[in-house]
């Protein structure tokens, strides 16, 4: 039976000036250098740099964008539609991110409609969900992430057009994580949905757990079942501690 193949990404939120080439460079040389890694490596700029880091995307090492809008193109002032990210060699795109959601009151519905734009491009869609504090100390935990799962995620999703990161808002930043027996219960609770909706593509759409990983906590929960790689902020920023949590995947 097919497994998910994983996936660490890297999502440098709104961080990054041309400088930072440097560290999408260094990521390129531990690739090249260093055991290759079992996962897909991905590393999201932010727009301004997603061209110029195109430019370096190879077998080892594709980018992503962080959102798109769920038009081809239009009067939509500021936005950057699907097809304009793949235009310039990206290949993944970030929808529904927390933050996202937060800020910009993006409602599961967007999100799938940004997810079915992005599919239509031939961009993978990267659909995150998660739960708050708040929604997790009332025990919602499983009812909001599966609510998100199955408003989110497009009919058109298959495992290789779609990625689910499971954030727990929480735990984005804070240095916080569940437990692992947390982490194990949310991920096989969103593997039985997908597999409930999709059948045997379910069982290989990626699975990846994000929020304050880093390479001290990386092996362990890379190594939880139906964890099947990392969606990274902050430790992707610098590309020593990027790799340190590849690493999990080079043993
Ligand atoms: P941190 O790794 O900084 O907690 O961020 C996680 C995240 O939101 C990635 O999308």
């Amino acid at each position: 039976m097919a497994v998910p193949s994983p996936i660490v990404a890297g999502n440098w939120k709104m961080n990054g000036l041309k400088q930072s080439f440097e560290q999408i460079d260094a990521v390129s040389s531990f690739l090249s250098s260093k055991t290759k890694p079992t996962c897909r490596v991905l590393i999201c700029p932010p727009f301004t740099l997603l061209n110029q880091f195109a430019s370096l995307a190879s077998d080892d090492l594709a980018i992503g964008a962080q959102d798109c809008h769920f038009n081809a193109s239009g009067a939509h002032t500021g936005d950057i539609s699907a097809d304009m990210i793949a235009d310039t060699g990206a290949t993944f795109v970030i929808v529904g991110h927390s933050e996202r959601r937060a800020d910009h009151g993006e409602s599961n519905e967007l999100v799938s409609g940004k997810a079915v734009a992005a599919q239509s491009a031939g961009l993978n869609a990267i659909i995150c969900i998660g739960e708050t504090e708040d929604e997790r100390d009332a025990g919602d935990t499983l009812s909001i992430v599966i609510g998100q799962l199955e408003g989110s995620v497009p009919a058109s999703a298959n495992a290789s057009n779609t990625v689910v990161a499971y954030e727990p808002v929480w735990g984005i930043g804070t240095g916080r994580t569940p437990t692992i027996g947390d982490v194990a219960t949310v991920h096989a609770a969103i593997r039985s949905a997908l597999i409930k909706r999709f059948g045997e593509q379910g069982s290989t759409v990626p699975i990846l757990y994000g929020g304050s990983v880093k390479p001290s906590n990386a092996d362990e929960l890379m190594h939880v079942e139906n964890v099947d790689g990392a969606l990274v902020g902050g430790a992707s920023l610098k590309a020593t501690d990027f790799d340190g949590i590849i690493d999990a995947y080079r043993k």
